[in-house]
């Protein structure tokens, strides 16, 4: 209640001082800056009383304030003195008012701060069924989606991320929910807690952040995963682990099943994350071979959709980029590579059939409708519809050729195939696109307002 009545005195707040830029004579009038009161006693016609909230936040006082009355002459009647609707007084005038706008906003955004968070309505497990899951790498693009599902489904997740490509905002209508946890933490460190279930996400994905520190890309892949696979072990924790298609690299098999072993430069530019997951792989293996550890291993195709990175130089969110603002599309060599893009509520579903089946070989995950570069950077200039050009670049070293997943293992053992067609799924995601570009400055919703917050 007392925040609801503390969100009404905002709202007559802001009605009041709109109000008293108007009087009844047509002139219009404009609040300046408070003044002390004894000075405003002596000049009562430059004063006038303002409804505020008191210092506890809890009630209203009256308060006088300086008002600075400046008559402009109503519309049609000729300027009387110098100063009367000189340009000056008219900066002066939008100014103040900007100002006081901004004030109202913070108000406002202090006293929606005040009123308690609602979380989306997860459903209620008892103790039997909630599990407890750790998800590594939880507050990226992937990992996000799957706190949400798991989240609504009912259970326990707590979130481990170093925050190298993941954001906070990513989960954060989540925080301060009794089910979630978000722990600021490098998985090359060992971590202790205790968990029914562990999805092993954390990894840079895309080339330019597994490239700028390779070192640091292959301990995560192999220091952290044996972190991951020792702490499945000693609580006996069931482990899926994301690999990917890399594992195949430039791959000479076509499409790609899991019996394929890969075509991969060991030395290439791309090898720190490529071999980096292979181990990854092979450390799952030798820990379910040799301390029995209940492992789950998903090999995951190019995925899309909100909450991608703006910049992490991948095909989908670098064309859609181009094509929301107008710019070129650029095509690394001809175009001609194929590629298919799964969208990502697909890819989670898969991920919570994979580490819910007993299935424990490694399963690919991914959408099998392969088209060219070319096809994709149409297809969303059309999405988005804009004139943009399509243009080609050199290609990259050691950029696949084709991709293409033959999912018929995880059709038939986990009954798992992806439906969200690419329309749908880009319309979604250039949604998303528009709403970040929007932003003007990227912290939309975390103004900093040290002076309203403080108690005086
Ligand atoms: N998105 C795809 O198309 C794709 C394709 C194949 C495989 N994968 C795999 O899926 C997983 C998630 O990918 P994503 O697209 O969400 O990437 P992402 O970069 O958005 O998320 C990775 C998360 O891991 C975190 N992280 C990185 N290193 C860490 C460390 N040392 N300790 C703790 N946290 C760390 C990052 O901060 C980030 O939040 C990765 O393992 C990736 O290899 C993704």
């Amino acid at each position: 209640m007392k925040q609801l009545f503390a969100f009404g005195v905002a709202i007559v707040l802001v009605i009041c001082l709109y109000k008293s830029w108007g009087n009844p004579t047509g002139a219009k009038l404009t609040l300046g800056i408070a003044a002390g009161e004894n000075e405003l006693d002596a000049n009562p016609e430059r004063s006038r009383y303002v409804v505020d909230r008191d210092a506890d936040g809890e009630g209203t006082v009256r308060r006088r304030v300086e008002v600075a009355l400046r008559r402009h002459p109503p519309v049609g009647e000729e300027a009387g003195g110098a100063e009367v609707g000189s340009k000056d007084g008219h900066i002066d005038e939008v100014h103040q008012a900007k100002q006081q706008i901004l004030a109202l906003e913070r108000k406002i955004q202090e006293l929606e701060g005040r009123i308690p968070r609602k979380y989306p309505d997860v459903t209620f497990l008892n103790y039997k069924n909630r599990k407890r899951i750790l998800i590594t790498g939880g507050a990226g693009f992937v990992g996000s989606h799957l706190v949400d599902y798991l989240m609504m489904q009912g259970h326990e997740l707590i979130v481990v991320d170093n925050f190298f490509t993941g954001r906070k905002r990513n989960v954060e209508h989540w925080l301060g929910h009794e089910n979630f946890e978000l722990i600021h933490h490098d998985i090359v460190n060992p971590l202790f807690i205790e968990v029914d279930e562990i999805y092993h996400l954390a990894s840079p994905a895309s080339p330019p952040h597994y490239m700028y520190n390779p070192v640091k890309t292959i301990k995560t892949n192999t220091l952290g995963t044996i972190n991951m696979l020792g702490l499945a072990k000693r609580v006996g924790a069931k482990v899926l682990i994301a690999s990917t298609s890399e594992v195949y690299g430039d791959p000479d098999v076509h499409p790609q099943p899991e019996t394929y072993w890969g075509h991969v430069n060991p030395i290439g530019p791309r090898a720190c994350y490529d071999e980096g997951k292979r181990v990854a792989e092979t450390l799952a293996y030798a820990y379910a071979k040799q301390e029995n550890v209940n492992v789950r291993v998903a090999r995951i195709f190019n995925t899309y959709g909100p909450r991608m990175h703006m910049n992490d130089g991948r095909v989908v969110s670098n064309f859609i980029i181009q094509a929301l603002q107008n710019q070129s599309i650029t095509m690394y060599g001809s175009g001609k590579q194929t590629r298919s893009f799964q969208y990502v509520s697909d890819l989670v579903d898969g991920l919570v059939a994979l580490m819910a089946s007993n299935y424990t070989l490694p399963v690919n995950l991914g959408n099998p409708v392969e088209r060219t570069i070319e096809e994709f950077a149409v297809i969303i200039r059309d999405s988005v519809g804009c004139k943009s050009k399509i243009v080609e670049l050199p290609a990259v070293e050691d950029d696949p050729q084709r991709r293409k997943p033959d999912i018929a293992r995880a059709k038939r053992y986990l009954d798992w195939e992806p439906r969200v067609p690419l329309k749908e799924g880009l319309i979604k995601t250039i949604e998303y696109f528009r709403k970040e570009l929007a932003r003007s400055n990227h912290s939309q919703r975390n103004i900093f307002v040290p002076e309203t917050t403080e108690k005086k």
